[in-house]
């Protein structure tokens, strides 16, 4: 099953985590009161319920959920259902401690907080079972139902455990990948410093060593974790396709890297009815709206580009950060635009109403502590209408101009040990690539490497370390049919067991960037490289530097000092119709964009717009027009030529070639014809 929209939902999403259980049942029809004040459309509820429905085995106390369920529904409000398999109750564990997850060093995690689970743990699988049985008999018919919320955001707290159920259900699991201990033998290397094994018994997850553990059966625990974490949510699932035919099933995702590292998200979009995400601002002196929109984009590239949701973020700070800011006037609105501007159908919340106990008490929320005599609120109820004014661009889709390669597994095989720069970041060249992008209003859809290109004039692979030959032969296809590819240093190196490819570097790509690389040699942490280049231009790098052999392609820069001085830098390669870029160095931003500009113009994308990089323009496109999102994140009034005259959906007006937006603020246009 598929869908994009919650069922029975006829609006943009609107809404937020609703935990009525913290609150006397007197305060909830303050709750539906004041959500219909701001607009609100859905709440996802019963997420963390469990101990609640079930307060001994087997006995059920469902009353009080049927009173919220009632109550939204006579409001008129959508439920998103959590099944609250993350927070399993105290007896359980009491009857099962091996259900509790172990990390690598041997200890046995705690209940008390939230998330401690084996996901191979047979009790915990039934008892999961048996909870989402029972609140599926119970709530498939009711009338506010409109999307089930699988479990809350698989693969954190805990993305592995290491006890000896999940080093048995590892061995099954190798089984069935490999088929043999002697093909696992041969995949892992173990010939290597004597790590061969006999059985599979011998086997064990990679559980804290004296000094590096293999590096290929690490990876394969990465991947078996999140295999065995899917069963789980796929047995929920199924049940729910069976008792509640009709509902879409959902999971809240964390796309972003920095907030979820160990999911292969392209292997979850396909097993979600709808996907949903989570996001939140990191504070790390990065341009927030930046990291957002590159979230937002990977979001709907797992979602194959089809409208999405936003199912969590913050109406001002978190409480999980060193520093946790309160949001500026308006940059509330301006995140939830833009994360609807690439494709959300909506915008919710962590959460409803502050808790006054517990661990997020002072975490933001649509109704503060101060109640509705605040900033927050007015900006909740502002942002309630803005989002009831879109409502045509449902079902619409994001227009993308350009690709960036992407892979969580590529992602898992870099961060292992002992590498020739622990400097090189795979995720730090990701945002710079992506920065470099957004900075030329170009909108990016991400891909896998073995996905089809062929749609995209520029291709950009930051560092991708891992990259099957698959993927090497996919991109020289790319090129061949007339693609422009970026490449940058430190990709195609290994195969799926972190092997080397064999043959000198990079082996997935040599071919298609017309190049061998005979060596690198990284900087350390103060050294810097000129790059010298066309009519006397400069470039600058650091981290990384390599000894470049060209084998067909053309050196368009040259390193003009540091260990590899003299030889090329930055390579440019016809093949076919097409053309690919490498670049074997760091290049700083104003370096990066040069290269990026260069290639863009290879690829015959018009150049960028003379706007403020922090003005951003998306498009959505669909069956009842072509919408221009702007969203301007300075300080200044800013100007945006438009492809014509059009209405603006927010504001309410007629606009003509061009469109004036406030600062901070946020334009919607459904242009003419
Ligand atoms: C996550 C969780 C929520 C809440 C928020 C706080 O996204 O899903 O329950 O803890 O973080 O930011
Ligand atoms: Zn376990």
């Amino acid at each position: 099953m598929s869908a994009t929209t919650p069922k029975g939902l006829t609006r943009l999403a609107f809404g937020g985590d609703y935990n009525p259980e913290q609150w006397p049942e007197s305060v909830w029809q303050e709750d539906v009161r004041l959500m219909r004040e701001a607009g609100v459309t859905m709440v996802s509820v019963g997420i963390f319920s469990w101990a609640l429905l079930e307060p001994e085995p087997g006995r059920y106390d469902f009353g009080w959920l049927d009173r919220v369920l009632d109550l939204l529904h006579a409001n008129g409000i959508r439920a998103d259902l959590g099944t609250p398999t993350v927070a399993p109750p105290a007896w359980f564990y009491r009857a099962h401690p091996e259900a509790l997850p172990v990390t690598p060093d041997g200890v046995r995690l705690a209940y008390g907080s939230r998330g401690a689970i084996c996901h191979s743990s047979p009790a915990y699988r039934e008892a999961a079972a048996r909870i989402t049985t029972e609140l599926a008999r119970r709530y498939a018919g009711h009338p506010a139902l409109a999307l089930w919320h699988v479990h809350n955001e698989y693969g954190v707290p805990v993305s592995a455990c290491y006890c000896d159920g999940c080093a048995a259900h590892f061995r099954r699991w190798l089984d069935g990948a490999y088929g043999s201990v002697e093909a696992v033998n041969e995949a892992w290397g173990t010939a290597f410093w004597g790590q061969r094994y006999g059985t599979y018994e011998e086997i064990l997850p990679p559980r804290t060593t004296p000094t590096v553990g293999n590096p290929a059966q690490q990876l394969d625990y990465r991947r078996f974790a999140d295999a065995t974490i899917r069963e789980n949510f796929r047995a929920e699932r199924d049940i729910l396709h069976e008792l509640s035919p009709g509902i879409p099933v959902t999971t809240n995702f964390m796309t972003a890297l920095s907030q979820c590292d160990s999911i292969d998200y392209w292997a979850w979009g396909r097993e979600v009815d709808l996907v949903t995400n989570d996001h939140y601002l990191i504070t790390d002196g990065r341009r927030t709206h930046v990291n957002l929109a590159m979230a937002a984009d990977l979001t709907r590239s797992v979602a194959g580009g089809a409208p999405w949701l936003l199912l969590e973020h913050s109406t001002s700070g978190v409480n999980w950060q060193p520093r946790n800011p309160a949001k500026r006037a308006g940059e509330m609105a301006r995140n939830s635009l833009a994360h609807v501007a690439r494709g959300s159908e909506g915008a919710m919340f962590f959460q409803w109403r502050q808790s006054r106990r517990g661990a997020e008490k002072f975490h933001s929320a649509m109704v503060p502590h101060g109640g509705t005599d605040t900033r927050i609120w007015r900006e909740v109820v502002e942002l309630g209408a803005g989002l009831g004014a879109l409502e045509e661009i449902r079902g619409s889709r994001t227009v993308p101009d350009v690709a960036m390669l992407w892979d969580w597994q590529s992602w898992w095989a870099q961060k292992l040990e002992w590498r020739p720069n622990e400097a090189h970041d795979a995720r730090e060249r990701a945002d710079g690539f992506y920065e470099t992008l957004y900075d030329r209003h170009l909108t990016v859809d991400f891909a896998h490497p073995e996905a089809d290109l062929s749609a995209y004039p520029l291709v950009v692979v930051p560092a991708l370390y891992l990259m099957t030959e698959a993927a090497g032969q996919n991109l020289r296809e790319y090129v061949e049919n007339g693609g422009t590819l970026v490449v940058s240093y430190f990709s195609g190196i290994v195969d799926e067991h972190d092997a080397v490819h064999p043959g000198a570097y990079p082996g997935a790509l040599r071919d298609v960037l017309g190049l061998t690389v005979e060596e690198w040699s990284p900087l350390l942490d103060d050294q810097r490289v000129g790059l010298a280049g066309p009519g006397g231009a400069a470039l600058t790098g650091d981290v990384w530097t390599e000894f470049v052999r060209p084998r067909g392609a053309e050196t368009v820069w040259t390193y003009a000092d540091g260990p590899a001085a003299g030889g090329p830098a930055v390579t440019r390669h016809r093949l076919g119709r097409g053309t690919a870029w490498y670049v074997s160095t760091r290049l700083d931003a104003a370096s990066l964009d040069a290269i990026v500009a260069a290639a863009a113009e290879d690829a015959g994308i018009p150049s960028r717009p003379s706007l403020p990089r922090d003005v951003e323009v998306v498009r959505r496109a669909g069956a009842h027009g072509h919408y221009v999102f702007v969203l301007n994140h300075t300080d200044a009034e800013a100007k945006v030529p438009l492809d014509g005259p059009g209405t603006e959906l927010l504001a309410d007006g007629e606009v003509t070639g061009s469109l004036t937006v406030p600062a901070g603020g946020v334009r919607v246009v459904r242009l003419d014809g």
